[in-house]
């Protein structure tokens, strides 16, 4: 009886949510609906049809076709939506390249898909091309990004990711029209663990440089491409994120890509204070720009010694 007492569950809350929003009636039936699986003597999964369902006292059409929803998906979307999630559907799903939120909603009314998991094997086992809108092609590159997914959330041990880190800097800077190369987030931070490879890139050409490094021989599969942000994976499986920008942002987006984001809020709110901005394109009064070109100039213009990568914490020195 644990489906019976889960949606009944399920029901009070829709139920609640359609009261605090002043909607009449409605909250009375789906508590009474809510009252009569509570009491039912047999499972509600044991009742095949929605006419069946139907048959029961308090239970209307729109009511028993949530019932059967939830044993199909695990979830109510209209209940979702009353609690303002994203289309109730599990952030990890939502972490599936190429997945929206409206083909993920669509897997999980027809396929009961739920998990990175369900949805690796729903693909392999070719279920989903067929449904509107989803080819043989879209089929095996979601299901080759479910295999990423693990492999994204999977963090590296700093030391394993030297060599890798020295030949990417090496490679990027030999591309003509790169200015300057650095590494920044966790990896400048020199914190144990890395989750993937920041790289900041100053270039006054920057779809150029963008195109020649997603040519370069140890880029795996590139998965962002653009003349902001190219982002790609190593062989390893780890992702690199590049960032191109122009040379007088430098220090501004170093300051910002570096990290940590802790680190950087307390920066934001010091410029606050100042009635000042800072962003990853500078340090600003207004329009006017006050620093940006080196990390050492925002550190100053806000009065604070310049701080190592690796002390980049919430408190400011
Ligand atoms: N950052 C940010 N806002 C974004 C993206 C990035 O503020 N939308 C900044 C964060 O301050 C962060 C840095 O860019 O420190 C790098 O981002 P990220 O790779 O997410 O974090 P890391 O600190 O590098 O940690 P991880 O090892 O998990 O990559
Ligand atoms: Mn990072």
């Amino acid at each position: 009886m644990e489906n019976n007492a889960r949606i009944a569950v399920l029901l009070r809350q829709i139920a609640a949510l359609l009261e605090e929003q002043g909607v009449d009636f409605k909250p009375t039936a789906y508590r009474r609906a809510a009252k009569v699986l509570d009491e039912l003597k047999r499972d509600v999964s044991s009742f095949k049809e929605l006419k069946e369902l139907e048959g029961l006292p308090g239970i209307g059409e729109s009511i028993a076709k949530k019932i059967q929803e939830y044993l199909k998906t695990k979830r109510i979307a209209a209940l979702d939506k009353l609690l303002g999630m994203q289309g109730g559907i599990p952030p990890t799903l939502m972490e599936v390249e190429g997945l929206g939120p409206k083909r993920a909603r669509q897997l999980q009314m027809a396929l009961g898909i739920q998990t990175v998991a369900d949805l690796a094997r729903a693909a392999g086992q070719g279920k989903l091309k067929g449904l509107p809108g989803f080819s043989e092609t879209m089929q095996a590159k979601l299901l080759a990004n479910t295999k990423r997914v693990s492999e994204r959330t999977r963090r590296f041990p700093r030391e394993e990711l030297k060599d890798d880190v020295a030949t990417l800097l090496k490679k990027i800077r030999s591309v003509s029209g790169v200015e300057r190369c650095e590494v920044a987030g966790s990896f400048r931070r020199e914190k144990e663990t890395v989750g993937d490879i920041d790289v900041l890139v100053v270039t006054r050409s920057a779809k150029n440089v963008s195109d020649a490094i997603a040519l370069l021989p140890f880029v795996r599969d590139v998965v962002a491409h653009g003349d902001k942000k190219l982002s790609f994976d190593l062989k390893s499986g780890i992702r690199v994120d590049i960032r191109l920008v122009k040379r007088d942002q430098w220090g501004a987006a170093l300051l910002y890509f570096t990290g940590s984001k802790e680190h950087n809020i307390a920066l934001r709110k010091r410029a606050i204070q100042r009635g000042w901005k800072l962003n990853e394109y500078g340090l600003f009064e207004g329009e006017k720009i006050i620093a940006s070109r080196e990390e050492e100039d925002i550190y100053k213009a806000l009065e604070l010694p310049y701080t190592e990568p690796r002390q980049r914490t919430d408190i400011l020195s």
